[in-house]
């Protein structure tokens, strides 16, 4: 199938377009660039021996959606672009309203008038906002208390509800936990324009150096070693599981996790990758960070039962392969 990948310069688009390729699928790739680079596609052509064709193009421009969506035939669509820092959402709440919403809207406006029925959602596990994990995809939701959760939770509305009004739209709704790594030829990964906010980020940079240490937020959570715990998963995994989805479409809307149904803690992470990379990650045990829950990880039975999706990889193998790239990107 051609599949466009809206968002395919990012983190998660970039390892989606390699396992696209790698399941003998081609890719069409629209990104503005504004958080990622053509270097990613530079490597993934690297890595598959394709090249994606590319529209450097603003995904909320409804015009040139449209004159892309004419020079081509799509298969389906997947849709990765949007802002993500959940703290730059609180401050600047247009820019996440207008990005991250308005761009759902233009592309599955554009697949409706172009026949294109097949519409994959990176939504996050931010939407279950206080609910106790383990997560399942029948939870209502409650509120994020930020606005780039609820952008997400807004798309995955305005999808349910197109998809109603438009029986031959199958939409599937990811929602991501804590997506972490890089493809294991160290070509492509997590490089962000912005100050990355992630652990898996501010671990490496501490690592480095980079910055003196890295600040734990909060030691005092009802948990194993008093650090929050969260599911970390390869973000080729994740990648795997987009592949699925295309491939496994079911009529209507379906919703599912994308995890790997484990906890790790700060600490737990921050010792494994000690122990996978053999460097030090100097830390101090701070406050906790407004609005971060104790836990947070994913019932991942759905997934394995409707795309025969599970993820594969280990902890060790995510903090190597984060490692390892940042290694290659020097
Ligand atoms: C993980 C844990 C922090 C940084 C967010 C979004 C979610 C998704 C992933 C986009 C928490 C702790 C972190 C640091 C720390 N984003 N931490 N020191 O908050 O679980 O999820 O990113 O899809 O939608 O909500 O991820 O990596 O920021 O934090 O102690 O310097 O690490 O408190 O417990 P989070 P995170």
């Amino acid at each position: 199938m051609n599949i466009l990948v809206a968002g395919g310069a990012g983190f998660i688009g970039s390892h989606t377009c390699v396992a696209l390729i790698e399941a003998g699928h081609s890719v069409v790739v629209a990104d503005n660039l504004c958080n990622s680079s053509v270097k990613a596609l530079e490597g993934v052509e690297q890595i598959t021996g394709m090249k994606p064709t590319f529209y450097q193009i603003d995904v909320t421009d409804e015009s040139a959606v449209e004159a892309m969506f004419s020079d081509n035939r799509f298969d389906g669509v997947i849709h990765f672009a949007g802002h993500k820092a959940v703290g730059e959402s609180v401050f600047e709440p247009l820019k996440y309203y207008q990005n991250n919403v308005l761009s759902t809207v233009v592309l599955a406006k554009a697949c409706l008038s172009h026949g294109v029925n097949r519409f994959v959602f990176s939504s996050s596990a931010t939407v279950y906002g206080a609910n106790r994990s383990p997560l399942t995809e029948d939870m209502p939701l409650l509120p994020t208390e930020n606005p780039y959760g609820e952008t997400k939770v807004m798309s995955e509305r305005i999808l349910i509800d197109t998809a109603k009004a438009a029986p031959t739209l199958s939409v599937a709704l990811l929602r991501y936990f804590n997506p972490v790594g890089a493809h294991e030829s160290g070509l492509i990964g997590e490089s962000s324009r912005i100050e990355p906010t992630n652990l898996m980020p501010r671990v490496i940079l501490a690592a480095l150096g980079k910055i003196q240490k890295l600040m734990i937020f909060g030691e005092d959570y009802p948990t194993s070693d008093g650090t929050a715990i969260r599911d970390y998963i390869h973000v080729m995994d994740l990648a795997e599981g987009h592949v699925a989805a295309i491939n496994h479409p079911t009529p209507g809307v379906s919703i599912t996790n994308l995890g790997t149904g484990k906890g790790t803690s700060v600490l737990e992470l921050i010792h494994a990758f000690e122990k996978a990379n053999g460097v030090a990650v100097p830390y101090e045990l701070t406050e906790r960070r407004p609005g971060d829950l104790a836990e947070c990880y994913a019932d991942t039975q759905k997934a394995k039962k409707e795309f025969g999706f599970s993820a594969k990889r280990s902890i060790m193998e995510m903090c190597k392969d984060a490692w390892n790239f940042e290694q290659k990107s020097k």
